[in-house]
């Protein structure tokens, strides 16, 4: 059935995979394919189809000619079409109405009249037969040994350029979906900063300002405020956002220790002493968080100092200076302008962390960013603990708003993951797991025989009426979190009856 191409069929076929190489779409390939295809062999109508191995189907992709697409789905080895996939041979075919191979189904259902075929299959890597391109009758005279020769040439052809389309989309698929993921994680490690406060939105406000400007920022507050949090959430919405944030803790390395974390260490500086890059080079061109800034040793302050007025350092033990550019975000709870006056800070270092401040307040003094946290804490809670609760009951809230907060956000989450982890099978968290301390914020503590010692604190000005409710509501709480919720045996506890056992936990709202 071979036979040598005339030199104008061969120039088409060159013509046509030389336009088919020009594009990665590969749905106009398709099309390009079978319009061309048509066009070299003089036929009324051209189909491609390609597998679709998830539902083991030939799918029709580029076609010419009017046909409905849902018509020319077919099995493997229905039809010519499918026989040429399961056989990976060409087949061409005069009288197709003769053919048992034929499937006149088709026909009955597009309407159309087959006289005559020319199938070849399209082979991937492997020579793995990964669709067909098919032709029906020739507008003049039969399809040919030419005709064939040149189909399974350009079959050939059209393969490997179909492979590269479709290992294109894969990879841009992929490059897709790792980029939807690493913007969900950035978006997760970045600090989403949460809250409806004045001070929260101005801070927000302020970071979009900043995010071209690489100057260093000293965050202070109290512990749990939000100090990393903020810092991170300052990084990922500046525009050294892509490089890296590296964090060092300043209170928790030995002194002795600082200084080669910070710097880097040379090899061979003592015996067994690895080469190792420090954090000022590991920030390079990003941010380096320089937490709990304060517990700074001070001949640790006068590198740093050396650091950002000089721009280049010195790894311990080398000789070679190097450069750096790094933008220098810090955080303490400390009130470094006491150090400074106590000299254990050195105030030029100072004014070049502090070219801004920015003082996060403690969570009592925002008390509209309460609300919001508990919803953004709760969410993140139920995923890691594979719960599902909608959310707090307004008791719970209530005690929330009027708490302290001395461990400000931290201990807000502290007290969810806590009650969160606590809950049985409720959809909304509720007063019964919140920790004793809630029971009235402030004021002096109970006496240990009475509960205290465990959080609960009585208000400086409770009457006695008003003591005894808080009393009440706390051993009741106590007795249900001991005995797992059983109201019988916390009555026993209690030494009182079930019934009052009852009516209490509805008066004090203890679900
Ligand atoms: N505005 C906020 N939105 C969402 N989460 C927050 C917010 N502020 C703080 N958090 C969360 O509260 C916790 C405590 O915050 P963070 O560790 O940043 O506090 P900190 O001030 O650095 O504490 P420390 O003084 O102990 O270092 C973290 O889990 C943080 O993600
Ligand atoms: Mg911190």
């Amino acid at each position: 059935m071979k036979s040598e191409l005339d030199p104008t069929t061969l120039r088409r076929i060159l013509e046509v995979t030389a336009s088919l190489s020009r594009t990665l779409d590969l749905p106009e390939i398709l099309t390009q394919l079978v319009d061309k295809g048509t066009y070299i062999v003089g036929a009324e109508r051209g189909t491609v189809f390609l597998y679709d191995a998830d539902r083991d189907r030939l799918r029709q992709h580029g076609y010419t000619g009017q046909v409905d697409p849902d018509a020319l789905d077919l099995a493997p080895g229905q039809g010519i079409a499918g026989t040429v996939f399961q056989s990976g041979t060409a087949v061409y075919c005069e009288a197709p109405y003769e053919d048992p191979r034929f499937a006149a189904e088709v026909d009955a259902r597009t309407g159309f009249r087959t006289r005559s075929i020319l199938a070849v299959p399209l082979k991937g890597g492997n020579q793995r037969v990964i669709g067909v391109l098919q032709f029906l009758n020739k507008r003049q005279g039969n399809f040919d040994s030419q005709d064939l020769a040149a189909m399974e040439l350009l079959a050939v052809q059209a393969s490997i350029i179909i492979g590269n389309a479709e290992l294109f989309a894969e990879t841009e698929n992929a490059r897709k979906e790792i980029l939807k993921e690493s913007t969900r994680l950035t978006a997760q490690l970045r600090g989403n900063i949460v809250g409806e406060s004045t001070w929260t939105s101005e801070f927000i406000e302020l970071a979009g300002r900043l995010d071209e400007s690489p100057i260093n920022i000293l965050i202070t507050g109290e512990s749990g405020t939000g100090k990393s949090h903020v810092a991170k959430h300052l990084h990922y919405t500046s525009s050294r956002c892509r490089k890296p944030f590296i964090s060092l803790n300043c209170a928790a390395i030995p002194d002795t220790l600082l200084e080669s974390e910070l710097f880097g260490i040379e090899s061979g500086v003592a015996t067994g002493v690895q080469k190792k890059p420090g954090k000022i080079e590991l920030a390079d061109k990003g941010c380096l968080f320089l937490d709990e800034i304060g517990d700074l040793s001070l001949a640790a302050q006068a590198k740093m100092l050396q650091v950002i007025q000089e721009r280049f350092f010195f790894r311990v033990g080398g000789r070679t200076p190097i450069k750096v550019d790094v933008r220098i975000l810090s955080a303490t709870n400390k009130d470094l302008e006491s150090e400074i006056k106590e000299s254990r800070f050195r105030q030029d270092l100072y004014y070049r962390l502090n070219v801004l401040n920015i003082p996060i307040p403690p969570l009592r003094d925002r008390r509209e960013d309460i609300p919001p946290l508990v919803k953004a804490i709760l969410r993140k809670a139920c995923e890691e603990h594979n719960k599902v609760i909608q959310g707090v009951d307004d008791a719970v809230l209530e005690a929330f708003m009027e708490y302290s907060w001395p461990g400000n956000v931290r201990e807000l989450e502290n007290e969810l993951y806590r009650m969160v982890a606590l809950s049985a099978r409720d959809t909304r968290l509720t007063t019964r797991w919140l920790s004793p301390k809630f029971a009235v914020s402030g004021g002096a503590a109970l006496p240990a025989a009475l509960g205290g010692g465990e959080g609960l604190q009585l208000s400086g000005h409770s009457s006695i009426p008003e003591a005894v409710k808080v009393v009440e509501a706390h051993l009741i709480r106590k007795a249900l979190d001991e005995t797992g919720g059983q109201k019988s045996r916390a009555a026993d506890i209690l030494e009182i009856s079930r019934e009052s056992l009852r009516q209490k936990m509805k008066k004090y709202g203890i679900a």
